[in-house]
């Protein structure tokens, strides 16, 4: 049974769960909301429509507004975001997106950073659970990293100092680590969480990330209820692989919560199922962590899960708890019983297969 199979992915008792009171948050319950997707690149259409289909199959009360974000050019010259993202994310608040390909030279910057820059998504948010009955190394990880989002190492901002010495700088500010560390305490408080540990590297980068430091300090002092631990980035590395359950919830600043991330995301089966949520003051935008998969784009082979297990944070986001609920338990169901499984997973069925039998559970679950 799925209750007794999963200690689901994402908390979900009916008090309480990850978004409840996440900044932005909407509270609503089952008039029918209207979502940004942004179906992406490569594996992006596949995964994207398996979600709307599962969507639909449970009942959802969900609009999509796609919305296609290839750069435009600017009369500057330069490439932009398209006008449409705007003006969608501007009416709904909230977004979910698949992959993106990231062009290296094509004259634009990563449109995941100018999504996240754009709509000030300034945590991201990464559950890593454990699924049961899905064998994987380690049992029972039950870590959220939190990882600033909008500055630190990846502001964007690289210069040639003379040739053949080019400079990148780290850019820490008071207001974002602040915003990340209150954020990282309100979310461990809101999902009964006990302790939040700062990941930095101040003993190197003493005035980056010692002020990120002295931010999360300074939020831990106004909130004592949660246990506060500061580590170095590279003894968490060693501890996470020697005993990840020793962790609760993360905050870091950018290019460590990156690494981390993805790191935690291998304890628990891999990027194919693990969900994130980039929240802002203005919105919020869920996505797979993954890449566009080029190698098995248009094969229906892709793994829809951390899309769709995104969807369900978003679902708790928007305050469609229920709807989360019923998806989460067939998705978790489905990947447990090991009966259909995409490649990734270890099975030969397509995502096409797999989506039908998530659909057929949610139709016949209550
Ligand atoms: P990738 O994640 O696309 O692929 C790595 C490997 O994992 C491949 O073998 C792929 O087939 C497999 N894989 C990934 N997602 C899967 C899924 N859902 N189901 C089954 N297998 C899956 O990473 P890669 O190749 O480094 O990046 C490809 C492109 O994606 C690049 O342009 C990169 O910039 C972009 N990218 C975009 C991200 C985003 O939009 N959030 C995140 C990471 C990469």
């Amino acid at each position: 049974m799925a209750g007794k199979v999963f200690r689901s992915l994402l908390r979900s008792t009916s008090s309480t769960n990850i978004f409840q009171n996440s900044p932005g948050l909407r509270y609503f319950s089952s008039q029918v909301q209207t979502v940004t997707l942004i179906p992406g690149d490569g594996i992006g259409p596949e995964i994207s429509d398996s979600v709307k289909q599962i969507f639909a199959a449970s009942g959802a009360p969900v609009d999509w507004e796609e919305v296609d974000v290839t750069p435009v050019k600017g009369p500057d010259g330069k490439f932009h975001l398209p006008q449409k993202i705007f003006e969608s994310m501007g009416k709904t608040k909230v977004g979910l997106k698949g992959p993106l390909a990231t062009p290296i030279g094509k004259g634009h910057q990563s449109l995941n950073l100018a999504l996240r820059k754009a709509f000030s998504l300034y945590a991201n948010v990464r559950p890593c659970r454990s699924i049961e009955g899905f064998k994987t190394p380690y049992e029972d990880v039950d870590i959220v990293t939190i990882r600033e989002n909008t500055e630190g190492e990846y502001s964007g901002i690289e210069h040639v100092i003379v040739d053949g010495v080019v400079q990148s700088i780290k850019l820490i500010t008071e207001q974002a680590s602040m915003r990340v560390a209150e954020y990282a305490f309100k979310f461990a408080r809101d999902n009964d969480r006990s302790t939040v540990t700062a990941v930095h590297k101040a003993n190197i980068m003493r005035m980056s990330d010692g002020l990120f430091l002295k931010c999360c300090r300074e939020v831990a002092e106004k909130n004592r209820d949660i246990k506060f631990s500061e580590m170095y980035l590279d003894t968490v590395c060693l501890n996470m692989v020697q005993d990840p359950t020793q962790f609760d919830v993360l905050v870091m600043p950018n290019l460590y919560g990156d690494i981390l991330s993805d790191l935690c995301a291998g304890l628990i089966g891999g990027l194919g199922v693990t969900p994130s949520g980039n929240i802002g003051g203005e919105g919020a935008i869920f996505e797979s962590v993954h890449g566009t998969a080029p190698d098995i784009a248009g094969e229906d082979k892709a793994n829809p899960t951390a899309l769709l297990l995104s969807a369900v944070m978003m679902l708790r986001h928007m305050g469609l708890g229920e709807h989360a609920r019923r998806i989460e338990k067939a998705a978790l169901e489905a990947i447990s019983e090991g009966k259909v499984l995409t490649g990734d997973l270890g099975g030969n069925a397509k995502c096409s297969d797999f989506t039908k039998e998530i659909c057929r559970k949610v139709e016949s679950s209550s």
